[in-house]
């Protein structure tokens, strides 16, 4: 009832009498007087006057299932949801739920990790308060061959969520890397569980530094906050996982249309901070620089060298700019 009240009084144009809410729920007006209650407790700021109702003027910066669920768009993405206040890392907990039989579309959302993890083997620093973990777990009927295609779809739709909440220009660093000013401020590490020719689930797991204040000192070059890119200004953690899963839900459709990224190529090419940058590609077999053009419909990088031009695939290699991380 607390996410459906949240749902009405945001929705609202002005009050929501006591008596519409009663009759809503078919319960009583103490009832409702308690969730209300329990909403301000929560830390809610929510007006009641005498024959008008109630009236939202804030919401607490938090991610539980209420908040989100109250302002969530989609048709499936996200619409089964667990909030944690600590855990140890999201994508661990989504691969178990997907085990468990949990839908497509279960998002795990948490305040704190404890072991989160990182690409390529690295942890992911995740303190209480500042940022948003959250996992989002899908079994696509799919070739796991074309799995890894579904990282660049999640780096479209957080990139696009962050434009939209926070305004600040976005781009996506390839393969999928989200970087505001040049700083990374998200991360996406993706894992799938697959037999050879079909896909048991694939969890797609979203860091974002939100509200952090400063990073540790191996970092602090290349990572970055929305608060510290946007001067100082805080944002609600539930708009942009609400936003992320109205895009992804969008683009992951499109994207099964064809089963690559035909239709995503201009998009996702837009928001690209490499296009028509020199980069360094950091093969363990042969490094090399070029400038890079785009993305193909398969996600590969486009680098054209003085001799010739290359398709780059994610995985083990990772891409540089000349002078520095884009
Ligand atoms: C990277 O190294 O760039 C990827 C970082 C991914 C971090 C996120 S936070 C939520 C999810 N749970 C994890 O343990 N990791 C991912």
């Amino acid at each position: 009832m607390k996410e459906e009240i949240l749902r009405l009084l945001r929705e609202a144009d002005g009050y929501v009498s006591g008596q519409e809410l009663c009759n809503r729920f078919g319960v009583s007006r103490t009832a409702v007087w308690k969730a209300i209650n329990q909403l301000k407790d929560a830390g809610y700021e929510i007006e009641a006057q005498q024959n008008k109702g109630y009236h939202i003027k804030s919401a607490p910066d938090v991610m539980n299932e209420p908040e989100i669920k109250s302002i969530l768009k989609t048709k499936w993405a996200g619409q089964e949801m667990m909030y944690f206040d600590t855990i140890d890392s999201t994508n661990t907990k989504a691969q178990e739920l997907a085990e468990k039989g949990y839908p497509s579309g279960t998002l795990v959302v948490a305040d704190q990790q404890v072991s989160g993890k990182g690409r390529r083997g690295r942890g992911w620093v995740s303190p209480s308060g500042t940022g948003i973990f959250m996992t989002l777990m899908i079994k696509p009927d799919i070739n796991p061959n074309n799995a890894s295609m579904l990282t660049l779809v999640a780096a479209l739709a957080v990139a696009k969520a962050i434009k939209d909440v926070t305004q600040e220009d976005a781009k996506i660093k390839w393969p999928n890397d989200i970087v505001v000013n040049g700083k990374k401020v998200c991360g996406i590490l993706t894992e799938m569980s697959a037999q050879f020719d079909y896909i048991n689930h694939i969890v797609i797991g979203i860091g974002i530094n939100v509200h952090n204040e400063s990073f540790p000192e191996e970092i602090s070059s290349v990572a970055s906050s929305l608060m510290i890119e946007a001067g100082g200004k805080k944002f609600r953690r539930a708009e942009i996982i609400a936003r992320t899963m109205l895009h992804f839900e969008k683009y992951y459709e499109i994207f099964l249309q064809t089963e690559d990224l035909s239709k995503l190529v201009g998009e996702y090419d837009e928001l690209l901070v490499n296009k028509n940058k020199s980069v360094k590609v950091l093969d363990p077999k042969e490094p090399f620089e070029g400038k890079a053009m785009g993305i193909t419909p398969k996600g590969e990088l486009i680098v054209d060298t003085w001799e010739s031009r290359k398709l780059v695939s994610s995985g083990e290699v990772s891409v540089r700019g000349i002078y520095g991380y884009v």
